[in-house]
């Protein structure tokens, strides 16, 4: 029986922090690449001591052997991107992760109609006290796997065993009609990939364009009509420009500012 909880859940907690920081960045370095991330969000949770010890007494097992203290979620827009979400955690199986188990629910949907990619890790978390070997439930799902999942757990939690079966039923319709969604999306998978790639270009070509401008403005070299002229014709581009006027917009702008600097 565990006789400090703060101390044993501590590797835990960190463990979550850490985990949910790297599945970020990888989120981060897609964006910052103007590129369609497979990961739309993360969360995770540290499981609650009451259902610890409830999980430990049901499965006769010790609170070490719980595999989802740890519990980490990557929630993905599409089907597809959930095998290069597993792909990369995959490759870094040795590394900073060792994959104890794969359990895939998506092809091998629960009866309960819950579909999800779990994969259960080992990880070292560093502690002042030295290093601890922990588990962790990584759960992968897409938006629709999330939201049902979300729901019947809220659902199966009030009615526990006793959940009437009409209402059962009516879950693993909705199990369905989630998966419809999914399948649905997955065919619109290049238009989806396509058009928020197009915005995130957009974007960025627009922060590039005003901070050119901005710097035009405070180099005083630059007369205050002549500001007034670029700025008009962004504002105008910003509305009805092409991603190539865009583009060519700010090409012109670098060079009229390597200009500048040669006549410096
Ligand atoms: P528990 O279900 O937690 O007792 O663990 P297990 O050893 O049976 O593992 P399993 O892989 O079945 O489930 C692990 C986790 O997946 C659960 O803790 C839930 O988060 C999730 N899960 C599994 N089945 C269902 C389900 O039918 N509905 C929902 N909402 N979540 C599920
Ligand atoms: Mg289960």
């Amino acid at each position: 029986m565990i006789k400090n909880w703060d101390e044993f859940l501590l590797p835990y907690d960190q463990a979550v922090e850490e985990l949910k920081i790297k599945f970020k960045s990888i989120r981060k370095e897609y964006r910052e690449m103007n590129e369609y991330s497979p990961i739309e969000f993360i969360t995770g949770r540290v499981k609650k001591i009451s259902s610890i010890i409830e999980k430990a007494r049901r499965k006769s097992i010790d609170a070490e052997s719980i595999e989802d203290i740890a519990g980490i979620r990557i929630i993905c827009q599409l089907v597809d991107d959930i095998p290069i979400v597993v792909n990369h955690i995959r490759s870094r199986n040795g590394k900073d992760i060792r994959i104890v188990e794969e359990r895939d629910y998506i092809t091998n949907k629960k009866e309960s109609g819950y579909r999800s990619y779990h994969i259960i890790i080992g990880y070292t978390v560093h502690t002042a006290f030295g290093d601890r070997d922990i588990l962790a439930e990584i759960q992968i799902r897409t938006l629709a796997m999330n939201f049902w999942a979300t729901i019947e757990h809220s659902i199966n939690y009030k009615f526990g065993e006793k959940m009437p079966d009409e209402l059962r039923k009516r879950l693993s319709d909705a199990a369905e009609t989630a998966n419809r969604l999914d399948e649905e999306m997955s065919k619109l998978k290049f238009e989806i990939i396509d058009s928020q790639e197009i915005f995130m270009v957009r974007s960025s070509l627009v922060a590039r364009i005003i901070k050119k401008i901005q710097i035009l403005y405070f180099s005083g070299n630059v007369p205050k009509e002549e500001i007034e002229k670029i700025q008009n014709q962004f504002y105008s581009l910003r509305e009805h420009g092409s991603i190539e006027d865009l583009r060519e917009m700010n090409r012109n702008l670098e060079q009229l500012q390597q200009k500048l600097y040669l006549e410096e």
